[in-house]
């Protein structure tokens, strides 16, 4: 995509590499068109992840997706000091950060920051999300199967005492937005009519085979960015978020189609069409060239209008990350969790 297309303002890097443009952000600030996701799929090490970082940064990318509970924020902390120390101006960085589901009790949160900043060796986060609308707990690596008996649906104002905490973050100046992730339009909703710091960014999942067209122009109407994660259709992701009849994104024929006639991988398709649609694309990767690839997929050769049309057609509502392991006793299925006739199962909360 060229600067200043669709909505992106462009800005070239100081040290002379190619940048993503950035987006405007409802705060005043602004977010790189791209980042790069640093969730291991619990098969690659820390390590591994920490090298793909450097690897980003030093080819352009400044967006940088993390979380407490991918537990490799250790790992990556002294490489963006490394960079920041090397030249990379801090401003130009935009890290995020989520609390993980364990922690929503108040302290927990304002804990949880602080312990993601002094592991990413950071004195602010550019966004700190609520990683899931539920308190729900699974352990790391767990299978489908497992389920957590306190596990409960989600309560409102059990949610919105959570977010106070996360606007006192924002008051406390150690997080420069703050945001939500996986959430649905009844829920965000919610908290938009009842926050008195609106999210800047809702992170949720987005490839051509799973679009949501009405959560995503939700978003888009209340000014909130969207963030698009398993951008290419994480085919590394874990054996608990496999299903039977689950769509391969790469593999649509219309994005087979576009991928041939710009002589690029279907990957770098799921890209463009992310960029060029709105929404901020994360892919993870631990492969340099690929790294690069996507880069690159975001910055030249963006694709026609009749293109973006046809990816409309690859719509398959295929949610990949469904999310069962957060179930509570008496739920029907993983449906449940994004309110799929429109309401939200059990609903309490104030106001209602
Ligand atoms: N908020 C949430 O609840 C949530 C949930 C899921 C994910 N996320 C975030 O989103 C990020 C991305 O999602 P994801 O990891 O599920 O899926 P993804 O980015 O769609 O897929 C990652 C996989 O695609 C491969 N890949 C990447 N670029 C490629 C290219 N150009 N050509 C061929 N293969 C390519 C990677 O392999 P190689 O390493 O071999 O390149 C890796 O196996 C995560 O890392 C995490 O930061 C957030």
């Amino acid at each position: 995509m060229r600067n200043g297309e669709n909505g992106i303002n462009g800005e070239n890097s100081k040290n002379g590499k190619p940048a993503a443009a950035r987006r405007p952000l409802g705060n005043g600030g602004s977010i790189p068109a791209i980042g790069l996701g640093t969730f291991g799929s619990d098969s690659r090490s820390g390590g591994e992840i920490a090298g793909a970082v450097a690897h980003a940064l030093s080819v352009g990318y400044r967006l940088i997706d993390c979380a407490a509970c991918y537990g490799n924020e250790g790992d990556i902390g002294p490489v963006l000091e490394g960079a920041v120390g090397g030249g990379v101006p801090r401003g130009e960085l935009f890290v995020i950060s989520k609390v993980w589901n364990d922690k929503h009790r108040r302290s927990d949160v304002i804990e949880s920051c602080k312990a993601s900043l002094s592991a990413l060796r950071l004195d602010y986060l550019d966004c700190y999300l609520v990683h899931w609308p539920f308190p729900n707990y699974h352990a790391p690596g767990c299978g489908a199967d497992a389920r957590n008996p306190e596990s409960r649906p989600y309560i409102h104002d059990e949610f919105m005492e959570t977010w106070g905490a996360m606007e006192r973050l924002a008051e406390m100046g150690l997080a420069r937005g703050i945001g939500t992730s996986n959430v649905t339009i009844p829920k965000l909703r919610l908290i938009l009519r009842d926050a008195k710091i609106k999210p800047v960014v809702n992170e949720m999942e987005l490839h051509p085979c799973f679009q949501q067209g009405e959560l995503f122009q939700f978003c888009v109407d209340m000014g909130v960015q969207p963030i698009g994660y398993s951008p290419v259709g994480s085919p590394s992701r874990p054996e608990r978020d496999r299903s039977p009849g689950d769509c391969v994104d790469t593999e649509q024929p219309e994005v087979a189609r576009a991928a041939r006639s710009h002589g690029a991988h279907p990957a770098a398709i799921c890209l463009k069409w992310a960029a060029q649609r709105g929404q901020v694309p994360i892919p993870f990767s631990t492969n340099p060239k690929n790294i690069e690839a996507n880069l690159r997929a975001v910055t030249e050769d963006p694709l026609t209008p009749q293109e973006m049309d046809a990816l409309k057609g690859c719509e398959r509502n295929s949610r990949l990350i469904k999310g069962q392991v957060f179930l509570w006793e008496g739920a029907q299925s993983w449906l449940d969790l994004w309110d799929a006739d429109g309401t939200i199962p059990g609903w309490r909360g104030y106001g209602s």
